[in-house]
């Protein structure tokens, strides 16, 4: 698992101990508290095939065979093939890594809407559309798609969202992967996520939530058929963290399309050395309700963006080209305090 390498936690969390162990001794008794963080110790690889040459047929049966507080590296090494199933990887799983044989080998594809009904009767809404859900800490995936295939929504109709993927847990890594859907793709929920080498194709916010990510190297790929919009980042007060950094990217397909809405009144979105196609509508930007002048309050800005379409993502009054003082949180992997989880190589 190259996303996680154990001795950087090592030494931290020795250092840690040290200083605790030192100071508890001479004091008081402690016994060790039950939620203190400690890194995984162990590796267990378990292997999925459709075909039933591995130890389970279905991703979600392998989630379900690693035991709850989950100590170990796991690696899910997943065959080629099409799984067709809604997986849900809960919190008390931490440490796990899907693998696929390649972004265009393996898929776990799912269908479902916002306006579908669940088990309950209720409408799913769209945050319980996502095809896989991760709620776990420390997971990561390689070489691997995620899809919702319901159909993608005419203009206008409500309820069509439908996620691809669903990221909640803290500390997430994603190298070489596809998320393929239409309305919200990927809900970029919580947490701190980093997305490498990625390709991301929807219609409208395909990319959306209140994660702390940066995207590097990314391509997205935008099916809108008559408006569309790349981003919407839901940052509701100004001391939060959160917020999405494109850096190096590269954004295609059709338009026009906004590059980011402003779905928290304390939006964030920088895109830095991105390449925009001629698809950017003008003003490139959108405030999502157009009530809430929240033009006074999101962050966007650009950095050394190019292609026929960047003159439009930087030409709405209220987004900024920024200076490199400004931009440099963005850039860089600190933006999502990589420097502890994410290999240098993986960067
Ligand atoms: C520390 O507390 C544990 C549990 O209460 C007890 O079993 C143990 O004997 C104590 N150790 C010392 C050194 O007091
Ligand atoms: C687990 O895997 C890592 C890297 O893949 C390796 O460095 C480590 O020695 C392995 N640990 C065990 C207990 O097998
Ligand atoms: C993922 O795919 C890339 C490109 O095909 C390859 O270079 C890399 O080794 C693969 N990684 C894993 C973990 O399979
Ligand atoms: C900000 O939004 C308000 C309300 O929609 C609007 O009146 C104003 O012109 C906008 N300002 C800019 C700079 O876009």
């Amino acid at each position: 698992m190259s996303s996680f390498k154990p001795q950087f936690f090592l030494i931290f969390f020795v250092l840690f101990s040290l200083q605790t162990a030192c100071r508890s001794t001479e004091t008081f008794n402690i016994t060790r508290p039950k939620h203190k963080w400690v890194g995984p110790s162990g590796n267990l690889t378990i292997h999925v095939d459709l075909h039933g040459s591995g130890d389970f047929k279905s991703v979600q049966a392998a989630v379900d065979s690693i035991p709850n507080y989950n100590q170990k590296n796991v690696l899910i090494k997943i065959a080629a093939g099409c799984y067709i199933e809604k997986v849900v990887v809960p919190a008390s799983k931490p440490y796990i890594t899907f693998q696929g044989a390649g972004r265009d080998r393996t898929a776990i594809e799912w269908h479902d809407r916002a306006s579908d009904r669940g088990p309950d009767g209720q409408q799913l809404r769209t945050y319980q559309t996502a095809s896989v859900t991760v709620f776990a800490s420390y997971f990561s995936a390689k070489n691997i798609s995620f899809k919702n295939t319901a159909p993608a929504p005419m203009p206008g109709l409500e309820g069509w969202q439908a996620a691809a993927f669903r990221i909640s847990g803290d500390k997430a890594f994603f190298s070489g992967c596809g998320f393929y859907g239409a309305q919200d793709t990927l809900c970029d929920d919580a947490g701190r996520h980093y997305f490498k080498d990625c390709y991301i194709e929807g219609s409208i916010d395909f990319i959306f939530g209140n994660g702390r990510s940066m995207y590097k190297d990314c391509q997205l790929h935008s099916i809108a058929t008559r408006f569309g919009s790349i981003a919407a980042q839901d940052r509701n007060c100004p001391d939060e963290k959160t917020g999405f950094a494109f850096v190096h990217c590269r954004v295609t397909g059709t338009g026009p399309l906004y590059v980011g809405r402003a779905m928290g009144q304390y939006s964030r979105i920088v895109f830095s050395y991105t390449y925009f196609a001629s698809i950017v509508a003008r003003g490139g930007w959108d405030d999502w309700d157009h009530a809430s002048n929240k033009n006074k309050t999101a962050f966007f800005g650009v950095y050394k963006c190019y292609g026929p379409g960047a003159a439009a993502v930087s030409g709405a009054s209220w987004a900024r080209e920024l200076d490199y003082e400004t931009a440099h949180p963005f850039l860089a992997k600190s933006f999502v305090n990589g420097r502890h989880w994410i290999a240098p190589t993986d960067a």
